[in-house]
């Protein structure tokens, strides 16, 4: 890692670990020789805890990346993977290599319509995916919007999914679906990527009811160590450091609202946003590799996600939030 470069460019919380949870993690290092628990059973019961549902209804995964994966495998005999355009590239990427068909609904006015969203569903259309809050806008779809959307799936005989990837940046408690799908068929998706600072572990979760969940752990005969012993301890942990990652989450949100402010007084144009993550425009004559070459800062031209003219910049540091606006506006 180039330690020199401020990233905000892949959605990563700048939150370190506290000593005590690295001390367990790297206790866990000692036992490499051993392969890890198969299909991550073992740690069933902390994930299904942290997500309030019972240990059967939930499967780990090797990110949540790996969980949209075996979702479109899974159901790629079905008919058609639906997904929203301008959103989480990972969706195009993982449907090309699972060899899966796609039909992308358009947003209206950039911003993702349910209502309108299965009008434009092929009529062989196996799975529905919505990610709320959105990647890259922030747009945050209510709790009863998404039941709604999950009901009418139903109606076509359609899994939908829910990609809740940002969704503790956005008050689960009121906006998560989790718990509350139990009449439909449906998956949701969780990471913990950004909202636990665990990127470089590599660790998902998915929830659904019953048969999802049974016929996407099927799929995990395919990786059956798929998520590593240092990862399964983290996982372990995670009741442990609950309210360390809550605090943190808070004052990442704390940050986001404040940086809006500060765009806004700047006079900076962007789409206000749920996650850990802000859509901003940039400045007409500076590039991401400009900025990059000049100010050592990386943000993702969100040109690859629909938007030609934005950057999607993570809410870092304070102080590295001020060392972009600074560049920005001496563009
Ligand atoms: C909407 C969305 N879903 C899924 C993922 C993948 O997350 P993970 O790091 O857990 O594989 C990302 C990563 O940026 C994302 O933005």
């Amino acid at each position: 890692v180039n330690t020199k470069l401020i990233r905000l460019h892949l959605s990563e919380a700048p939150t370190k670990f506290p000593r005590e949870l690295v001390k367990a993690l790297r206790e866990e290092i000692h036992f490499s020789n051993l392969y890890p628990n198969p299909g991550a059973l073992e740690i069933s019961a902390p994930l299904a805890k942290y997500l309030g549902v019972s240990p059967n209804r939930v499967v780990a995964g090797n990110g949540c990346d790996e969980l949209i994966l075996r979702v479109l495998l899974a159901n790629r005999e079905g008919g058609v993977i639906c997904y929203t355009d301008k959103s989480y590239t990972g969706y195009t990427e993982i449907s090309k290599f699972a060899g899966v068909q796609t039909s992308v609904i358009p947003l209206l006015q950039n911003r993702v319509d349910l209502t309108t969203y299965l009008e434009h569903a092929p009529s062989k259309t196996a799975v529905a995916i919505v990610c709320n809050p959105h990647n890259p806008t922030g747009q945050l779809h209510t709790k009863s919007e998404i039941i709604e959307f999950v009901s009418a799936c139903g109606d076509r005989d359609i899994l939908p999914v829910v990609d809740e990837s940002y969704i503790e940046f956005a008050d689960p408690e009121t906006n998560s679906v989790v718990g509350e799908l139990e009449e439909y068929r449906h998956v949701i998706l969780r990471s913990f990527s950004k909202s636990h600072a665990a990127a470089g572990l590599r660790l998902g979760v998915a929830t659904g009811d019953s048969t999802s969940v049974e016929l996407l752990k099927s799929y995990g005969l395919l990786m059956p160590f798929n998520v590593n012993r240092v990862s399964q301890r983290f996982a372990n942990e995670l009741g442990n450091f609950e309210p360390f990652f809550r605090s943190e989450i808070t004052s990442i949100i704390r940050r986001r609202d404040w940086f809006q402010n500060e765009l806004w007084a700047r006079n900076l144009d962007f789409f206000r946003s749920n996650t850990n993550f802000v859509l901003l425009r940039r400045p007409e004559y500076l590039s991401a590799a400009a900025l990059l070459n000049h100010h050592g800062i990386e943000v993702k031209d969100a040109g690859s996600m629909g938007f030609p003219e934005y950057w999607r910049v993570s809410i870092g540091t304070q102080d590295e939030l001020l060392q972009l606006m600074s560049a920005m506006c001496s563009a």
